[in-house]
């Protein structure tokens, strides 16, 4: 067994600087875990966008940890000596009583309680700023058979499997299912025929009372207020589970900021929205992000029908939309991931509708810290 120590790991000045060593170190842990589970790095993050997400911290509090192996000194600065690593994510605005957690620790590292370490420096941390609700998500790679050696969350759609490395250490320390996400994949192109099958089904069932508009960020000054009113609307609108959230509000400078942030992170945003051509208002929308580093690969973002418009087929219409800009915009992508919860049925049936297949997917966790 390696002695090891957890300490902060504050935002160094760049990726090149001498303190950037531990940086590193956590990048390549978490590297570690997403290939563990997920056999590739599509859902990783970068040193760079790591970096990023250190310096933005208006709507978001970060603070990371590391686990060190090793005197507790910078000598030597070697990234493989970082053994685990934990962010905490605490709200500033809003869901003030809420924290995230999510810590990874190398697989050759594990069971020597480097990941207990970590959670209680950052329940601490977490305590202190008043918390009292944390969250944390177990990832799988495929669902698993329902039987007995699965938990169920309070939702009662989904399952994980009990002897996954996360879910025992979430149930060990006090964490209760709340709910299940399912992730899903689609192959891109589609079929441009089926395509524009979809949308011209969508778009007669929606009639004439709505027009389709498309934008890459940055969105345009016209949008900007009600795009941040319907993005306030989804934190409410989406199933949370037992999940304990409110409503996140936003703001036309939160949809910039969060836009300079995607930038700077090397993402590209794209959006499709439903006008409602009586009221001139934007009701529904669909977002993706586009990494810049990997061309093949578009993660899905929020999709959202207010509720007095919903039933027209206005799901399917905003992300047929994007899809066939996407063909045009980004003709090298080869996969469009999504997560939806698996008690969303609608959501679910627009996406299986399209083509997309199961992925595996992550269990939704929380525990009262008090
Ligand atoms: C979950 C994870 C962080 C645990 O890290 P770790 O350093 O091995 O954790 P600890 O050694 O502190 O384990 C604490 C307790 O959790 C439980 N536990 C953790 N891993 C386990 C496993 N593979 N099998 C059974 N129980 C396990 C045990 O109760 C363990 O106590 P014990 O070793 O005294 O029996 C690590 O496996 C990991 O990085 N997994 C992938 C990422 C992830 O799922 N993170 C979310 C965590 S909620």
């Amino acid at each position: 067994m390696t002695s090891w120590t957890v300490r902060p790991l504050p935002a160094p000045e760049s990726l090149t600087a001498p303190a950037a060593w531990l940086l590193h170190g956590a990048v390549e842990a978490e590297h570690e875990c997403v290939r563990d589970v997920w056999g590739n790095l599509e859902l990783a993050h970068t040193a760079h966008e790591v970096l990023t997400l250190l310096r933005h911290q208006r709507y978001v509090r970060r603070e990371r940890f590391v686990a060190v192996a090793g005197p507790a000194s910078d000598t030597p600065p070697d990234p493989a000596r970082v053994l685990g690593s934990a962010l905490l994510s605490l709200p500033v605005d809003n869901n003030t009583h809420t924290a995230h957690l999510e810590i990874s620790v190398r697989p050759d590292a594990r069971r020597q309680g480097i990941g207990t370490t970590l959670h209680d420096a950052a329940l601490a941390v977490a305590r202190a700023a008043g918390r009292t609700t944390v969250t944390t998500s177990t990832d799988q790679g495929s669902e698993p058979a329902p039987g007995p050696a699965t938990v169920t969350p309070s939702t009662g759609s989904g399952l994980v499997r009990s002897e996954d490395a996360g879910v025992r250490f979430a149930l060990a320390h006090g964490f209760e299912l709340e709910q299940v996400s399912r992730r899903s994949v689609l192959d891109v192109p589609l079929d441009a025929s089926f395509l524009a099958e979809q949308q011209a089904a969508a778009t007669a069932a929606a009639g004439d009372a709505y027009r389709v508009v498309t934008w890459d960020d940055p969105c345009p000054d016209e949008w900007v207020g009600q795009l941040a009113e319907l993005e306030t609307r989804m934190s409410i609108d989406a199933p949370d589970g037992g999940l304990d959230r409110q409503e996140d509000g936003w703001d036309a400078a939160r949809i910039r900021a969060t836009e300079a942030e995607l930038r700077e992170r090397g993402m590209r945003h794209s959006v499709a929205a439903a006008v409602h051509v009586p009221t001139g208002a934007l009701v529904a929308f669909s977002a993706v992000k586009r990494p810049e580093s990997i061309d093949e690969v578009v993660h899905q973002q929020d999709t959202l029908v207010l509720a007095e418009h919903r039933g027209r087929r206005l799901g399917m219409l905003v992300k047929t939309a994007n899809l066939q800009r996407l063909a045009a915009v980004q003709p090298g992508a080869r996969r469009i991931g999504t997560w939806n919860a698996a008690e969303n049925a609608h959501m679910l049936a627009i996406n299986v509708a399209l083509g997309f297949r199961p992925s595996g997917g992550a269990g939704e966790w929380q525990a009262r810290i008090g």
